[in-house]
């Protein structure tokens, strides 16, 4: 506090995380990089190691999961996949569920090619889950709402199989995030995020986060992501701290609108179905009331008419509402699954965990409800 310091010339901080774009810092001398490679003193050296601008987002994703630390990294999919190249070995079996982005089966295909076998279950499915827990069960991984049916899935009660055989429970809270649901409070070991959706908000950044219940998972995932790169950007992470510092306005309002949007769909005759954890008649709906709070998230699916024609036409004659994919963020998203995030699934697979041809993802966005309620009654009439 000299006034030699450019940024805090007498400690008056900057009210936002500066973005620090720098790749490498000077070392002062050999000792001090020393005790910053070793750990002694918090220091950084080389971007793909760490970078201010993404430590202090990881911080706030830490505090806002209640976890330990937190590892960011450059996309939903990045952190998963850092996730499972840590902990799983040849001859290990992961237990997941179909009802997971789509994404995910593509890496599982990769997995399989380094002598990991996946098991695949119907998350809707509790019980079947025991039968499939064996001693060679090394992870427990499922999303919860799941994406795009928003299933529930018991997050304590996998917690009791994974501890049955020593396995660790990884939760994806993209679709709830922690305004409406902690995980590690449930009993997971690691939570991952697509920060690219609630947590950052607004379509305009790529971005993972793991949150972590313990400081070992954090050295372990941070050593993962330090060795093969995935560091997010300081840029991508100064937009998610901004994004996080609106997050339960969204979220509150995003979990409004789509129980509203729930209801009406529900009550008109063209839409055949209705997926969504808020509605009483919903079969995850109980375990969704224990396990979340402050609603039930922004996103939910129905199927319009019978068939994908229907679905495409009431699609094409939206107007407030946009076509694209993604979700989580300010504007009123919808896409048809089959044809965007399930593309690569066989059929067969999609057939039998329930998502059709005709059937919508809808993630809400902030507009006013009595808006989209109308734009939703014009494309169905
Ligand atoms: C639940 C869920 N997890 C993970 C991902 C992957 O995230 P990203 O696109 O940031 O890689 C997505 C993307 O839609 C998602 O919906």
């Amino acid at each position: 506090m000299d006034g030699t310091d450019p940024l805090t010339p007498y400690g008056n901080k900057p009210m936002v995380t500066p973005i620090v774009s720098a790749v490498n810092y000077e070392y002062l001398s050999f000792e001090v990089l020393r005790k910053i490679t070793d750990g002694e003193v918090d220091g950084y050296t080389y971007h793909r190691d760490d970078n201010p601008t993404v430590r202090a987002v990881e911080k706030q994703i830490a505090a806002l999961e209640g976890a330990v630390d937190c590892v960011v990294g450059t996309s939903g999919m990045a952190a998963i996949t850092m996730v499972l190249l840590t902990y799983l070995h040849r001859g290990d079996r992961l237990l997941t569920f179909h009802d997971v982005y789509g994404a995910n089966y593509k890496v599982s295909l990769i997995l399989e090619r380094f002598g990991v076998t996946v098991d695949w279950l119907n998350a809707a499915d509790h019980d079947q889950v025991p039968a499939h827990v064996t001693d060679s069960t090394r992870m427990i991984f499922c999303e919860t709402p799941s994406n795009p049916l928003c299933k529930i899935v018991d997050i304590a009660r996998l917690r009791e199989q994974a501890d049955r055989v020593g396995a660790m429970l990884v939760v994806d809270n993209t679709f709830a995030t922690p305004y409406h649901q902690l995980p590690l409070s449930l009993g997971a070991d690691l939570v991952v995020h697509s920060a690219t959706k609630g947590l950052g908000g607004h379509n305009d950044l790529m971005a993972g986060a793991i949150a972590c219940a313990t400081k070992e998972y954090y050295n372990e995932l941070w050593f993962t992501r330090q060795a093969i790169g995935t560091t997010l950007d300081p840029y991508s992470a100064s937009r998610l701290e901004r994004g996080l510092k609106t997050l339960d306005l969204r979220a509150a309002k995003m979990a409004e609108n789509a129980q509203a949007v729930a209801e009406f769909l529900a009550a008109h005759p063209r839409v055949t179905r209705v997926c969504y954890p808020g509605l009483p008649s919903d079969p995850g709906h109980q375990i969704a009331r224990r396990q979340m709070r402050n609603g039930f998230g922004g996103v939910l699916a129905f199927d319009v008419g019978q068939t994908q024609e229907e679905a495409k036409r009431f699609v094409e004659k939206l107007d407030l509402i946009y076509h694209a994919v993604s979700l989580g963020a300010t504007e009123t998203l919808v896409c048809l699954p089959v044809l965007t995030t399930m593309l690569y699934l066989p059929e067969q697979r999609r057939v039998s965990f329930g998502v059709r041809p005709n059937t919508v993802r809808l993630s809400a966005g902030i507009e006013r409800a009595d808006d989209l309620i109308e734009d939703l009654k014009q494309a169905l009439d």
